[in-house]
């Protein structure tokens, strides 16, 4: 009987012992799945789950951080007190779910993810006497933004390629594959930068050599994603440098031309044949507007010429019509025997004039001898010509009335000082007679003159009737009333002629005067 009642006892106390236990024991948090893989600047839930439903509110859960030999309280909820303290690094980027607690879901939110967030987290659960924890492995990652290839320049005899992308965590694998994505034989040089945030930049050059395979690829790989980025280029022999460095410029921009080409590829791939047949035309209509350009560009040239041409040929014949013009005006002009120096000899038509004989004396003392002629004008327009053949020097033009009577009255030998317009030759330059002007030559030997008295316009030309163009034309005051008379002037010491010369043009007789 005793034996029973011990039994009985035993039981009771054994069933009262184990009663805490077993109230308990419907707790446990699952094992979370590791490592949680956070992307930085977003979100992530760092997950603690209680196995069994309706859960006691007063439960206590602790978010530890332990890194290196630090341990950091992220943040607590007290069940007690019913509130969440964090730890400064990370106020305003925890959170419970604090509804979920009876479902026995004790994750911690923890919003903004950084670099600095990654490590082992303890989640850590108390409830009453019982307490359990499960750590969590948090990895961080950045994605990493797209990767471009740029030609940087040319080195060896290659092309320097290098492949940039930004925002990458954790440093990320950089492959240069060609184009059967096998890795590619030259040597990359990858340098990194770390931004303050712990964010990888990209940066890795290679050389890709001539005779290489010239597809080239850069791709960027995130392990933990295990994701990658990749770009692509093609690059044809014929980008690669002989020896000219303007082939940098060029490469540059065949470059930007497969870009343009690949783009352009892609859209007509999308599109369909009757396009494609429309961008042939515009294409051929590019190139006839291109031919059209050429040739106007061509002809615009060929009429620059042209009107060149026609505006030379419209002086030269209008300086041509000028002398016709004043050559209509011919006169017939004969030298007066009685009005010239008495070493000058005239010949038997009163036509030419010479020096005879010359005197050694006469011809060093080199003065001007005049011959003066018979006819006089008065008003109007005349015209005379006087052949100068290869005379060296000479002077020849028109004398005033009182001039002339001067002239006369000093036996001719010298030309007056005013009341007198000419043209002279000395020593191969050519000189007008207003202020002793010296004129441009035109590379050509003068051997007519023509003189030109213009009364009613008020002017004296001289040309080359042989060439009939303009050597010089000399304003003249001409008083009313007053005769004006043409004048020769050969050198001294030359026996050369110089001479009237016959003009078979009509001749408009004007005015004319003979000596009484
Ligand atoms: C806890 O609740 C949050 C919010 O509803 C949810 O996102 C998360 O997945 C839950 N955690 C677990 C472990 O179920
Ligand atoms: C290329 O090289 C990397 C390491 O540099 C290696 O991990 C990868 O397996 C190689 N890939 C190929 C296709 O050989
Ligand atoms: C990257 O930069 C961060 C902060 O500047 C620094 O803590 C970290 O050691 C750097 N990492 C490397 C690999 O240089």
């Amino acid at each position: 009987m005793g034996s029973v009642f011990h039994w009985v006892t035993a039981v009771h106390i054994l069933t009262f012992l184990q009663m805490p236990h077993l109230t308990t024991g419907q707790f446990k948090i699952i094992p979370p799945q590791n490592p949680v893989i956070a992307i930085i600047g977003e979100g992530v839930v760092l997950p603690c789950q209680l196995k069994g439903q309706n859960n006691p509110e007063t439960i206590t859960v602790q978010w530890i951080l332990s890194r290196h030999s630090e341990k950091i309280d992220v943040s607590t909820y007290d069940g007690e007190k019913k509130e969440e303290r964090q730890d400064e690094r990370y106020q305003g980027r925890t959170q419970f779910f604090q509804t979920e607690f009876q479902a026995g879901n004790v994750s911690l939110n923890l919003k903004d993810v950084m670099v600095s967030d990654k490590g082992k987290y303890t989640c850590s659960v108390s409830l009453g006497t019982w307490y359990d924890e499960v750590v969590v492995e948090l990895d961080v990652t950045a994605r990493g933004g797209e990767s471009s290839i740029f030609m940087e320049d040319y080195a060896d005899q290659g092309i320097g390629l290098t492949c940039r992308s930004e925002g990458w965590f954790p440093e990320p694998q950089v492959l240069w594959l060609d184009s059967k994505g096998q890795n590619r034989t030259e040597k990359p040089t990858t340098s990194n930068t770390n931004t303050s945030a712990g964010i990888y930049n990209i940066e890795s050059a290679i050389n890709i050599e001539p005779g290489s395979d010239n597809e080239v690829s850069c791709k960027i790989i995130n392990n933990i994603l295990k994701t990658a980025s990749e770009s692509r280029v093609l690059i044809s022999d014929v980008f690669f440098p002989t020896t000219s460095p303007w082939m940098a410029t060029f490469l540059v921009i065949l470059f930007l031309s497969i870009a343009l080409i690949a783009a352009v590829w892609y859209k007509l791939k999308k599109n369909n044949d009757t396009t494609s047949l429309s961008v042939t035309e515009k294409k051929t209509m590019e190139e006839e507007k291109e031919h059209l350009l050429s040739t106007l560009e061509t002809n615009k040239r060929t009429d620059q010429i042209a009107i060149q041409d026609i505006q030379e040929n419209i002086d030269r014949l209008s300086g041509e019509l000028e002398f016709r013009r004043a050559q209509s005006y011919a006169v017939p002009i004969t030298l007066d025997p009685d009005c010239k120096h008495p070493e000058l000899k005239l010949s038997e038509d009163q036509k030419r004039v010479w020096q005879e004989p010359a005197s050694p004396e006469l011809a060093a003392a080199s003065r001007a001898l005049l011959v003066v002629g018979k006819e006089g004008f008065v008003a109007g327009r005349q015209y005379w010509e006087v052949e100068v053949r290869e005379k060296l020097d000479w002077e020849l033009g028109v004398l005033s009335q009182s001039a002339r009577d001067r002239v006369k009255r000093e036996k001719a030998e010298k030309l007056p000082e005013e009341g007198y317009w000419s043209l002279k030759r000395s020593q191969g330059d050519f000189f007008s007679s207003i202020k002793n002007g010296k004129i441009e030559k035109k590379d050509m030997p003068y051997k007519v003159i023509g003189v030109f008295l213009n009364q009613k316009e008020g002017r004296i030309s001289f040309y080359d009737a042989g060439h009939m163009f303009l050597i010089t034309t000399i304003p003249a005051e001409f008083t009313n009333n007053i005769w004006y008379y043409p004048f020769l002037s050969p050198s001294t010491g030359e026996q050369k002629p110089l001479a009237i010369h016959p003009i078979r043009v009509p001749i408009p007789l004007k005015p004319l005067r003979k000596e009484k």
